[in-house]
């Protein structure tokens, strides 16, 4: 693995004044996918802002457009490349108009050679290991005066000091590693984002530290599987070792992780989650299936027995912890039985959220091979009964919690004008009248009743 640190580019944002002469460029920035994606977006946007952009939330403004690409599944594709074919008449308005697009797609060769062919408005074409050289890529556009797209290839480097502007002065996210080495036959990730490698236990302290000196309250760590934190590294440390050095970092603030593989996941992960108050009592913990023969073939590498001696585990030693998931339905070959087996899982564990896909087939894959004879409609009417299913158990454990007082961070304005949205420790959210001044902070809140998922809740008076 390849450390790299990031160094401002002179040369290049001399290059990008020259053609900005009568007022500095503005830049809208959109990522699509995952918490590590819109991590990347965050670091895109502080590379361009250290070269002479502004920022923009509005594509009729921009002089650049940057989509920051997922390709996980089918539907996330179109919805890049609808975005994509939309700017088309804005580009024939201004020929100025630089558009770009990076991220988990740009790393498909089949990808890249679409947007070549037809997508001719689209000047700059990069993948997930490029943050640190758009503004060279930038600055060469320019230069040449024609289209800069680069073909897919891995770096796999780590790349330290990338500036960032967060979109939140509360909430951050802090990946800790990058890639994955788990090769889920179905999952696209290790191919677009390459070898897994974890970053220096002593970079990620020192970003840590920095978040919690800037007064963040919530710090979620990412990594593809955090739970095989540290291979590879020079003097390894595993992730719950991560999770106690960071503890130790004075300050009040909460650390939420994801995602936790569930082959990974030790005892003593959760002996660490149950020791460590700045830790949420919440774990995100894919299943995928309630099938082992299923789970077998989706080279997921535990069985349902062994997920939920996990899961009871984690229940005797933290007193109210939930758990969320991710499952997908039809993968190839998947019968009735399958599924079956699935609704009971759901129902065993009952998880509080649950993130349900339809199975997508991702070219390149192993589970791509696979027969698939099951029929869209039945993929879509076992992703109902799922949903139902889920709902059923979700929404009367969440009613269950009505009645009592809780500690939340306050995320943003609730639907209601005047109603704030906090979400719990455990990840649920509740919705109560309050101040925007509070937006940012904790808060005490009485939970006094809930609607669906959502919980309903007034503010506790703190003085007693
Ligand atoms: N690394 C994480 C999740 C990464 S992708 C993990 O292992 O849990 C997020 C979710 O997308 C996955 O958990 C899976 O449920 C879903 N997913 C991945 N590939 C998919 C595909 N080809 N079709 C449908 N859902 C998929
Ligand atoms: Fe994909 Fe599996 Fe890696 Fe998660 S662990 S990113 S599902 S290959
Ligand atoms: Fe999507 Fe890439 Fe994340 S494929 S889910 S944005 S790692």
């Amino acid at each position: 693995m390849e450390k790299l640190t990031y160094t401002h580019d002179a040369q290049a944002a001399a290059v990008i004044a020259s053609v900005y002469q009568d007022a500095p460029p503005l830049a809208y920035v959109h990522s699509f996918g995952c918490q590590q994606n819109v991590n990347d977006g965050e670091k895109i946007r502080g590379v361009l802002m250290d070269v002479g952009f502004g920022m923009c939330d509005n594509v009729e403004q921009a002089d650049l457009i940057l989509f920051n690409t997922c390709a996980v599944r089918e539907h996330a594709e179109q919805r890049v490349f609808g975005n994509v074919g939309a700017l088309k008449k804005l580009k024939e308005k201004n020929p100025k108009l630089v558009i770009g697009v990076c991220g988990c797609m740009a790393q498909q060769q089949h990808i890249v050679d679409k947007l070549r062919k037809s997508y001719p408005y689209v000047d700059l074409v990069f993948g997930v290991d490029g943050i640190d050289r758009l503004p060279a890529m930038l600055a060469e556009r320019f230069r040449r005066g024609k289209r800069y797209l680069e073909n897919p290839k891995a770096r796999n480097a780590v790349v330290e000091d990338l500036p960032i502007r967060r979109d939140s002065g509360f909430r951050a996210w802090l990946p800790i590693m990058y890639g994955c080495d788990n090769f889920c036959t179905y999952c696209i990730v290790p191919y677009v984002r390459g070898r897994e490698r974890s970053r220096e236990p002593e970079d990620i302290l020192a970003e840590f530290r920095q978040l919690v000196e800037q007064g963040y309250k919530e710090i979620t760590l990412l990594g593809q599987n955090v739970n095989s934190y540290g291979k590879g590294l020079e003097n390894p440390i595993d992730f719950a070792d991560l999770l106690v050095r960071l503890c130790e970092v004075p300050g009040n603030y909460q650390i939420r992780f994801m995602t936790s593989h569930p082959k990974d996941a030790s005892r003593k992960l959760i002996d660490t989650i149950a020791a460590q108050p700045h830790l949420c009592k919440h774990i995100h913990l894919p299943v995928q299936s309630g099938s082992d023969r299923i789970l077998k073939q989706m080279n997921r590498h535990y069985t349902v027995e062994q997920y939920h001696e996990l899961i009871e585990y984690a229940r005797s030693k933290i007193p109210g912890v939930t758990f969320s998931s991710d499952i997908i339905v039809g993968f190839p070959g998947e019968t009735e039985e399958d599924f079956q087996k699935t609704l009971d899982l759901v129902e065993s564990v009952g998880y509080m959220q649950l993130f349900t896909f339809i199975y997508s087939k991702r070219e390149g894959t192993p589970a791509a091979k696979m027969e698939d004879p099951i029929t869209r409609e039945e993929k879509t009417a076992r992703m109902d009964r799922l949903l139902r299913t889920q709902e059923k158990i979700a929404f009367a454990s969440i009613a269950s919690l009505v009645g009592q007082t809780v500690r939340v961070l306050v995320e943003g304005a609730g639907r209601l004008e005047g109603t704030l949205n906090g979400r719990l420790d455990n990840n649920l959210v509740v919705e109560f009248a309050g101040a925007d001044t509070l937006i940012g902070e904790y808060a005490e809140v009485r939970l006094t009743g809930s609607r669906a998922a959502l919980l309903l809740g007034e503010l506790a008076d703190t003085q007693n």
